[in-house]
């Protein structure tokens, strides 16, 4: 008998939860009546009560953070290859990162963006259309924020190059991943679509073309063929196309800036980099991307020497969501405020070398055109805000609740913004009510977790023993059960709210995916356990050993 009486884990974790709160509480309010005197003693009470007034949001340099390097641009980046908000969203939310000091948007429409013509087939069925995408431009200049749509010219093309029609486009025939750049029509493509993308955006003067993750190049026999001509390698097949691009992009319209993802580049050697045959076109801005807690570390010194040498501009993207799992429905704000620490710390290092142009801060929705959806924007707004306040300079302490971004968000539990276990933060703006949801539904996800370690589970429930010949501990099941049902009744009241929360923000198509993807398998789950306790628990009377004898 290995199973140990006592509480059911949930309530253990509950009082667990409960004592780091109030030890946090304490810790919190003894810091802040010794730190700040009389003003923020009087706005924390006002906090407790959960009714302070929101204010606007005024940055406060605190005396003891080291000084941070200046970060010229702010791009905030809105993959809408996944779940797009409804237009009307962008009001709100350009207004947000604005006031927190963002100075524009990287826009990845993928198949989002309403292709005309000989393109029309390429655009999902619920693509934005022209007016909206003249809406939202006329919202960012509303609030002063620029601009830069991305456009895929090489490796992503998932979105094309899966249909039918497009299957010759392809580089490595089994997949659409990649574009093959030395196909006939491959070039005209990418003319029309950058010629409607750019035309969509008067006012854009900065474009991106991807041109990252090219898991296959120089494997056709097109390809081989020509790298035998030219007498290229692979790489200088990879800069050949990336010129051509941006040469059209050039065509269509002069002095663009022209932004890249570098990770392609990061693997060439400096003699690579330079290759006589294909220098790189000096408009290109190379986009250092690096989502994980040590960037510092990560991107070792000598990628700079190489970048400084040859790229005027360079730019740093770190990421507030979607870089820490291809199913997360919650963010890890502690390991996004890592990553952008460690940026702000390598940018400090290398700025007297290397020229960053500005950061753009990810916030993925899903890893490919494949994938299911990761955190949902509302989701990610708060890591969102203490990430754009950090490079802006302010440093909120990691000790204490963040209480700007609480001000400014409408939240009346800032502690929960720190992390779950301080509880949830119940906040105001449009689309808290999605994470205190997604907050809930991870919680419910965790119990079942622990609930298939529980040593009942496991020591009652085996498939291939105890379900197999129906012979259990009736006691243990009852117990079972009764968790389970009431994660049921929980998860059904839950399931209304998530309804509600992303109709609000989202498509009838989105609302749908994201529940089918991240409610009803959990929810299924929870209702085939449920069966099978039923069935452990329809007999009152058993065999006498051995069970398998009717097999024997
Ligand atoms: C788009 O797809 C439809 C249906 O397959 C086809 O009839 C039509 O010709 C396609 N349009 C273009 C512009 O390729
Ligand atoms: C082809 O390129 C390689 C490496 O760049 C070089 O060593 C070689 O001489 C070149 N061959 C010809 C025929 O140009
Ligand atoms: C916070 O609440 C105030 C007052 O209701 C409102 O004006 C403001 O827009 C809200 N802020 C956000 C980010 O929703
Ligand atoms: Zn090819």
């Amino acid at each position: 008998m290995v199973y140990k009486r006592g509480p059911y884990k949930k309530h253990s974790n509950l009082k667990l939860y409960c004592f780091l709160l109030v030890a946090a509480v304490l810790i919190c309010t003894v810091y802040f009546i010794w730190k700040q005197p009389a003003d923020n003693v009087i706005e924390k009470s006002a906090l407790e009560r959960g009714s302070f007034m929101p204010q606007e949001f005024i940055p406060k340099t605190e005396p003891n953070n080291k000084p941070h390097p200046i970060v010229r641009e702010k791009i905030v980046h809105l993959d809408l290859k996944g779940a797009p908000p409804k237009v009307f969203y962008y009001d709100h939310f350009f207004n947000l990162i604005s006031k927190l000091g963002a100075t524009g948007v990287l826009v990845e429409y993928e198949d989002m963006f309403p292709y005309q013509d000989e393109l029309t087939n390429i655009s999902a069925l619920n693509a934005y259309s022209l007016s909206e995408i003249q809406t939202i431009n006329d919202l960012a200049a509303k609030y002063s924020l620029k601009i830069i749509p991305l456009i895929q010219t090489f490796g992503h093309m998932e979105f094309i190059l899966k249909l039918a029609d497009y299957k010759k486009f392809r580089e490595e025939p089994s997949t659409p991943q990649t574009i093959c750049p030395t196909f006939s029509e491959t070039l005209h493509l990418i003319e029309t679509m950058v010629k409607q993308i750019i035309m969509a955006h008067p006012k854009s003067e900065t474009v991106h073309i991807g041109a990252d993750e090219v898991y296959y190049l120089g494997n056709c026999n097109r390809c081989k063929d020509f790298m035998r001509e030219k007498n290229f390698s692979k790489n200088e097949l990879y800069l050949e196309h990336v010129n051509s691009v941006a040469k059209i992009i050039n065509k269509v319209k002069p002095d663009m800036r022209i932004l890249m993802w570098d990770d392609e580049l990061r693997t060439f050697s400096s003699t690579d980099l330079r290759s006589p045959h294909t220098v790189l076109n000096k408009q290109l801005e190379p986009v250092v991307w690096k989502y994980s807690r040590e960037v510092y570390d990560e991107l070792g010194p000598g990628l700079w020497v190489d970048y400084a040498g040859i790229f005027d501009k360079v730019w740093a993207a770190s990421a507030f969501k979607g870089a820490t799992g291809s199913s997360e429905i919650v963010s890890q704000v502690t390991h996004y405020l890592q990553n952008n620490r460690g940026w702000l710390s390598l940018i400090k290092e290398h700025e007297h070398r290397v020229h960053f142009a500005g950061i753009i801060i990810t916030g993925w929705q899903r890893y490919d055109h494949f994938s299911v959806l990761c955190e949902l924007l509302p989701v990610g707004v708060p890591t969102l805000a203490m990430v754009l306040r950090l490079v802006s300079g302010i440093d909120d302490s990691p000790m204490t609740p963040p209480l700007e971004v609480a001000r400014l968000l409408n939240c009346s539990q800032p502690y929960g913004l720190i992390g779950s276990a301080f509880g949830s933060p119940r906040c105001s703006y449009l689309g808290g009510n999605l994470l205190e949801s997604a907050l809930a539904l991870n919680q419910l996800k965790q119990e079942l977790t622990s609930l298939k370690e529980d040593s009942r589970v496991k020591g009652w429930m085996n498939s291939g023993y105890n379900v197999k010949y129906q012979f259990s501990n009736v006691r243990h099941m009852e117990a079972i059960k009764a968790v389970l049902m009431r994660l049921q009744a929980e998860l059904n009241d839950l399931q209304v709210e998530i309804g509600t929360s992303l109709s609000e923000i989202y498509d009838e198509h989105t609302v749908k995916e994201w529940q089918s993807t991240h409610v009803q398998p959990f929810a299924k789950e929870v209702e085939t356990l449920l069966a099978t306790c039923d069935k452990l628990l329809a007999k009152d009377t058993w065999p006498r050993r051995p069970l398998d004898r009717d097999e024997l």
